[in-house]
């Protein structure tokens, strides 16, 4: 019996740390020693002193009585373990999955009421056009005040409204701002005079794609890329088109918008240096010139600054067939110079390279 003991008291610590090593859960672990002591048990038993032997009635009665005792070991221990409710746990399944369900539906029904609004609203635009044409005739072509050059067609009132519904279907005022309303924490520019700043064009650009350029001021929430890249996606050209043309209409010189800074070219047509300027302690250098020029003919050099970080970014304009060219950083009496190499075959990596300087 005290072989048995021993036997057990080794084997116990070592299915427990064995069973944990190989990263079982720890519930695994407890019914593995469970049946180490179970084991144990069963050779103990064996060790017992031979019981009396029952027969006729009482050999019968005694083994129903061992049953029930069993019995009521196993449901009684189980009753403690945890129980699941299956109509508990199919409510918590609904609640993920529903709004997941419910979502593309309830778009789609969204949309199809916008469809219907906006064909009835054109309807009605082209009645009330074909009433002003017979009115006068000889009405030149013009453009609202305030619209620029850009000559406003039969439709823009109309896309200008799906704009705005594009705007919040896709819930840019989770991040912007524009009157006053959205984006309580100032995760992205206030938007009320985006229309200065930048084209319809640049907007559709940006909302496609958001590295193509970033609000000023916003270059820490540019790198992390806070902006989703996902409209590419989800919005159809209709859509991306109708809110940019919102957006194009938003002038409220009052507001400060930030300004447009572009980092993004074709690749094909241009390299960007980039990099840190620091003193020799290794503090950022803010708001210091910058220039970087091509060492060949015909080709411009660019100025850049750095920001508060003593970070800055140029963009040249140089091309495929300048692979090679060499380029010299200079701010101050600090100098570098680099080789700019890459393959004009490669139209999807960027063209860049890190110049970072010391004064
Ligand atoms: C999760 C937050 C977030 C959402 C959602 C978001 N944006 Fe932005 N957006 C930003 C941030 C941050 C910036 C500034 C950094 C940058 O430009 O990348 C920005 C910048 C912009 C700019 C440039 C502003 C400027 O002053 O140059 C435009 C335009 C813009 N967003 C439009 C949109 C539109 C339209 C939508 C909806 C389809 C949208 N954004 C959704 C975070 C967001």
């Amino acid at each position: 019996m005290i072989r048995k003991l021993i036997i057990a008291a080794v084997l116990v610590p070592a299915v427990w740390f064995g069973t944990a090593a190989m990263h079982f859960p720890p519930i695994f672990q407890k019914m593995f020693v469970g049946y180490v002591l179970l084991g144990l048990t069963v050779f103990l038993l064996l060790d017992a002193p031979p019981l009396p032997a029952f027969t006729g009635w009482k050999a019968l009665v005694v083994l129903i009585g061992f049953y029930a005792v069993l019995s009521a070991i196993y449901i009684g221990g189980a009753s403690f373990l945890p129980q699941y409710d299956p109509t508990v746990e199919k409510g918590k399944i609904d609640k993920i999955v529903k709004p997941k369900m419910e979502t593309p539906d309830a778009r789609k029904a969204k949309l199809e009421e916008m469809v219907k609004k906006s064909e009835e609203l054109q309807a009605k635009t082209a009645t009330l056009l074909a009433g002003l044409e017979k009115l006068a005739p000889s009405v030149p072509e013009g453009g609202k005040p305030g619209g620029g050059a850009q000559a406003v067609s039969a439709g823009s009132g109309d896309m200008i409204a799906r704009g705005m519904e594009v705007y919040d279907l896709h819930e840019c005022y989770n991040c912007h701002k524009i009157g006053g309303k959205g984006s309580v924490k100032k995760r992205g520019p206030i938007l009320d005079n985006i229309g200065n700043l930048l084209t319809q064009d640049d907007i559709k650009k940006k909302i496609f794609d958001p590295t193509y350029l970033y609000a000023d001021g916003f270059e820490k929430e540019h790198k992390k890329g806070l902006m989703p890249d996902k409209y590419k996606e989800l919005m159809s050209d209709e859509e991306v088109s109708a809110l940019a043309a919102y957006l194009a209409t938003l002038k409220n010189q009052a507001v400060e918008t930030p300004k447009p800074v572009f980092v993004k070219s074709r690749v094909d047509h241009g390299f960007i240096v980039y990099g840190y300027v620091r003193d020799k302690a290794g503090k950022p250098i803010p708001d210091l010139p910058i220039l970087a020029k091509p060492l060949k003919e015909g080709r411009e050099s660019h100025e850049g600054k750095t920001n508060k970080e003593g970070y800055y970014e140029i963009f040249l304009h140089i091309h495929n067939e300048d692979s090679g060219t060499k380029i010299v950083v200079s701010a101050k009496d600090a100098k570098k110079e680099i080789t700019a190499t890459y393959n004009p075959e490669d139209k999807v990596t960027k063209r860049q390279a890190a110049v970072d300087l010391v004064l």
